[in-house]
């Protein structure tokens, strides 16, 4: 019998989160697998990362919204993801909030990564609202997701200070390091019974 944990990936972009969880997952300093990797974007890049890596991944179509699943959609993508045997699901880039069957089906084992420090500037380009915001540090969030929109309980965060220098996309590109390893250890520790 396998100890590892079993998740999937949940990606709308570029899929440098998911990148760093599966690198981890190799080096085995995170102990689990990666059953699927699902996006809602077919030409997104994170499909070809989990190709290249090996990883089952398939493209779902969200349905008629923009920034939720359709009740088909939400039940393909539950069945698809408990028929990969995922026990918990990682969010990581996933651009659509997720509702009530989805959250119960998965009750308490979905997991996010937002770039600020939450509960500060919930929703879409976070570190851009940090930036124009003129806040001095910020950073990034992995939380447990619930019902509302970056919001949940807290699992850990990481802290990047704003330099005098920086221009909103070199910020983000230093909140981005830092999730790529806040992420992996923040799930090591979870899957651990650390947190
Ligand atoms: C990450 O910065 C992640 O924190 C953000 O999307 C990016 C995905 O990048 N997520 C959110 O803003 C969720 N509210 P990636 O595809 O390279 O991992």
């Amino acid at each position: 019998m396998s100890l590892k944990t079993k998740i999937a990936v949940l990606g709308s972009g570029n899929g440098s989160n998911f990148t760093s969880l599966a690198e981890a997952c190799n080096k085995d300093s995170l102990r689990a697998e990666i059953t699927l990797v699902i996006s809602d974007v077919k030409d997104a890049k994170i499909l070809n990362r989990a190709k290249e890596l090996g990883i089952p991944n398939k493209f779902i179509n969200p349905g008629k919204f923009r920034t939720k699943l359709d009740d088909t959609a939400e039940a393909a993508y539950i069945k698809a993801l408990k028929d990969s045997g995922a026990q918990w699901v990682a969010l990581a880039g996933f651009m659509r909030i997720l509702k009530g069957d989805f959250l119960r089906a998965f009750e308490q084992k979905v997991i996010n990564i937002h770039p600020s420090l939450l509960p500060a500037f919930p929703g879409l380009e976070a570190w851009k609202q940090a930036y124009d915001y003129g806040v001095k540090v910020t950073g990034c969030t992995v939380h447990l997701v619930d019902y509302g929109i970056d919001t949940g309980r807290i699992l850990a965060q990481g802290v990047v200070p704003v330099l005098e220098s920086d221009t909103s996309t070199t910020l983000y590109q230093r909140i981005q390091e830092e999730e790529q390893r806040l992420y992996p250890s923040t799930l090591a520790r979870l899957f651990n019974n650390k947190i």
